[in-house]
């Protein structure tokens, strides 16, 4: 294929971009997005702060610019994300105990509800381990209520919208040695002996000299793999610039398609310019709009 849509779609998989809702009146952007991705993440606007301002008032205004868009370009939605200890409406950061569990439940129920048959895979849980050595769940609000709580959320999710596929999503978890990538694993694997509905593993795989990517990534993902769910690469970046990037951006895209469960690659923005890391150059494009060394040896791995 000519673009990294159609040539990911010809190995059964898609290529996605986080995008932002106010950007779609950018014809620039927009032009890159319709061209090249047939998937989208709403960058921020399905975060809790975002569909739940106030407790019990559910605003999709901007979400659903997302949504209308991908739907009339025949794009798939990932939605990000149900319940995340981070970007939490200020009514929630102030919740506790069974309170909280409710109004996370019910934040998920509705949200899932709304956009029924509209979302090919959900984030449902997001960032729920702590980084280091120990293997532990992240402290958090939501983490107070009880360990449980990630299988809850996903039991309220499948209730809601049963099509879409029900991901666990993190970061540092690119690297199989790591404690938290295990961590991780371990969990999955509980769901699925457990019955626990759980689709899909997110490798959020933001990639920079703190956490580059791992020459075991491969083995990560056969490994999720190997529990029976499928694998997404769902934030990816990577810091640098000329052919190390791009060889660092062939390496993975070759990792996914070895890996059959590997079933889609999502980029964190379109242009270096549209990306949350302030100061860096990560993505495929330029700040202009035009394709880098990367976009070229992603294109030509695909
Ligand atoms: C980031 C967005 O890109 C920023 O615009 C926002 O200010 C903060 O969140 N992991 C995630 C994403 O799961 O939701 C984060 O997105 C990046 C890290």
């Amino acid at each position: 294929g000519t673009t990294l849509g159609a040539s990911a779609a010809e190995k059964g998989r898609y290529f996605g971009a986080a995008i932002a809702a106010h950007k779609l009146s950018d014809s620039t952007y927009v032009g890159i997005l319709n061209r090249e991705f047939n998937s989208v993440t709403p960058e921020n606007e399905m975060k809790l702060d975002a569909t739940e301002p106030q407790q019990g008032v559910f605003t999709f205004t901007n979400a659903d610019r997302i949504v209308n868009h991908a739907i009339a370009n025949g794009m798939a939605v990932r939605g990000h994300t149900l319940a995340w200890h981070s970007q939490q409406p200020g009514w929630m950061q102030n919740m506790s105990g069974t309170a909280l569990r409710q109004a996370m439940l019910n934040h998920v129920t509705r949200v899932a509800s709304y956009y029924r048959g509209k979302i090919h895979s959900w984030d449902v849980v997001n960032e729920a381990f702590a980084d280091g050595s120990t293997g532990a769940r992240r402290d958090s609000n939501l983490q107070r209520t009880g360990d449980d709580w990630i299988e809850a959320a996903f039991r309220a999710a499948r209730a809601a919208d049963p099509g879409a596929k029900l991901c666990y999503n993190d970061y540092n978890t690119d690297n199989w040695t790591h404690a938290k990538t295990q961590a991780v694993y371990n969990l999955v694997r509980d769901f699925k002996a457990r019955g626990v509905p759980i689709d899909c593993v997110g490798l959020q795989s933001h990639f920079n000299p703190n956490s580059p990517y791992p020459s075991n990534y491969r083995t990560t993902l056969s490994s999720f793999a190997a529990l029976g769910v499928d694998v997404q690469i769902t934030e990816l970046d990577i810091e640098g610039s000329g052919t190390t990037q791009a060889n660092t951006y062939r390496s993975v895209v070759a990792d996914c398609l070895a890996v059959a469960r590997c079933t889609g690659i999502t980029v964190w923005g379109i242009r270096d310019t549209d990306s949350w890391r302030a100061s860096g150059t990560p993505l495929l494009f330029d700040g202009n709009g035009n394709k880098k060394p990367a976009y070229t040896a992603t294109l030509e791995a695909l």
